[in-house]
């Protein structure tokens, strides 16, 4: 089991380059088998979740291409079966992705229900109700998710929650189906905004991505394209919050800032500089971070996903600060971690109360999910002393190379995977 070793109180200096955003690439692979031609995908993040969902595609019969770190062709011509293994889904529940994009080719598909997550519940009905308003019929047999239909007809659909992955994978399928779909609250965020972009150059006719209703007319086919996904907000915003909290001077490259621009307000108010370029922020922190309060919510709002990074700089910020979580309920996972580390929070229902604390030290901790994970990182860079990062697997879901990153910023981190090269990192740090 690989481990990530930290010696924390290097203020992070210098540039980083941001990867492609992982959320909106997965939604793009997926419908990339939606047509017979061969799609050329670029600034792919080389994550782990990617090559598993490379693979699942590659099992119902895709030809998956890789031409380089960040390339990939795909061809969906060949595809035999619309059945996907559990062994995909269970991996990674974003393979649900493919229920949108077979029915929409092929009028069927067969996918595994996914299991619960450890960030909270994760229902799929919405989606199933986006299907069934496309007039598809969906039943449950032998744990896996059967929707089919002898034509998909464009139809009306209002979302009762804002979800990104209903409004993809409703998107993905009205794209193939019969006349006109209307989709009412629908989720806004950039890779929403990128899985359309993706499909348009395929052919499809989506109008009103990154509003609250889409409206999609059907089409016959699809066709080849070229496309480059857009960059990682989440990941960008994390190298964000890893100066912040470092008392660091980073410039995160290959952004659109505009995507970031609750993260950026929110690093401002708690008393970072934030400069924004064309296509890269700079965050400079001279002094201790000051209190805030921050509620998820879903796009133009602060992120769920950058709610533990910024759970980590408030617990060194000065005064006490309200974190509350409203998209997940299980997302103050890392807390009780964070605790071990010196922090000083109380979590009640979704919110937590974040008493700030001169410093945190370090300790031996354990990733719980993707992003927790990761904060707990950068927890570890901003400590005194050493901290061990457990259960990484999480992490390399959906940074590439973090630790090189963060060392080419002047961090002192390491993935080890035995407990002499813990010895090792320690005798060298001193
Ligand atoms: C996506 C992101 C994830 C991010 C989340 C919220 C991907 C692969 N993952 O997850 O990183 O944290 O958006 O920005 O893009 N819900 C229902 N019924 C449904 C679907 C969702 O009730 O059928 C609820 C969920 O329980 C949750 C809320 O809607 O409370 C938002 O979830 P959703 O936007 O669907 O999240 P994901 O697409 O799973």
């Amino acid at each position: 089991m690989e481990q990530y070793i930290i010696k924390g109180g290097n203020p992070l200096v210098g540039e980083v380059e941001i990867g492609g955003a992982k959320n909106a690439a997965l939604g793009i692979l997926a419908a990339a088998i939606m047509t017979d031609d061969t799609v050329r995908i670029d600034n792919l993040p080389d994550v782990q979740d990617i090559h598993v969902l490379l693979e699942a595609i590659g099992q119902i019969g895709a030809k998956v291409e890789r031409i380089g770190r960040t390339t990939v062709l795909i061809n969906g011509s060949e595809i035999g079966s619309i059945s996907v293994d559990y062994e995909y889904i269970k991996k990674i529940r974003a393979s649900y992705y493919l229920l949108g994009a077979l029915l929409g080719k092929y009028k069927k598909a067969e996918v595994p229900l996914p299991g619960g997550c450890n960030i909270g519940s994760r229902p799929i009905d919405l989606h199933l109700k986006g299907f069934k308003a496309l007039g598809a019929t969906t039943r449950i047999s032998h744990g896996a998710i059967i929707a089919q239909a002898d034509h998909l007809k464009g139809g009306h659909i209002y979302l009762d929650t804002v979800s990104v992955g209903a409004t993809i994978n409703i998107m993905m399928a009205a794209s193939m189906a019969e006349g006109r779909t209307i989709i009412e609250n629908a989720a806004k965020e950039p890779h929403v905004v990128d899985v359309a972009n993706f499909l348009n150059s395929m052919g499809a006719n989506i109008k009103g991505a990154g509003t609250d209703v889409i409206r999609i007319r059907g089409v016959e086919k699809l066709h080849a394209t070229e496309y480059s996904i857009i960059p990682d907000q989440i990941e960008a915003g994390t190298f964000m919050f890893a100066a912040a909290v470092t008392k660091g001077d980073v410039i995160v490259k290959n952004v659109i800032p505009k995507h970031l621009e609750a993260t950026s307000a929110k690093l401002a108010e708690i008393g970072c500089q934030v400069e924004e370029f064309d296509d890269a922020v700079r965050v400079v922190a001279t002094r201790r971070l000051t209190n805030t309060n921050v509620k998820t919510l879903p796009y133009p709002g602060y992120p769920t996903d950058m709610q533990p990074q910024i759970g980590v700089a408030l617990s060194l910020a000065s005064g006490t600060s309200l974190v509350t979580e409203s998209i997940f309920e299980n997302r103050f996972k890392y807390v009780d971690e964070l605790v071990r580390m010196g922090a000083d929070i109380k979590v009640e229902g979704n919110t937590a109360i974040i008493y700030g604390t001169e410093k945190l030290t370090g300790a031996r901790v354990s990733a719980p999910d993707l992003r927790a994970g990761a904060a707990l990182v950068i927890a570890g860079l901003a400590a005194e002393g050493i901290t061990v990062v457990d259960d990484i697997v999480y992490i390399q879901r959906g940074y590439e190379n973090f630790e090189e990153k963060l060392r080419s910023l002047g961090a002192e981190i390491e993935k080890v995977s035995s407990e002499k090269e813990i010895q090792k990192f320690k005798l060298r740090v001193g």
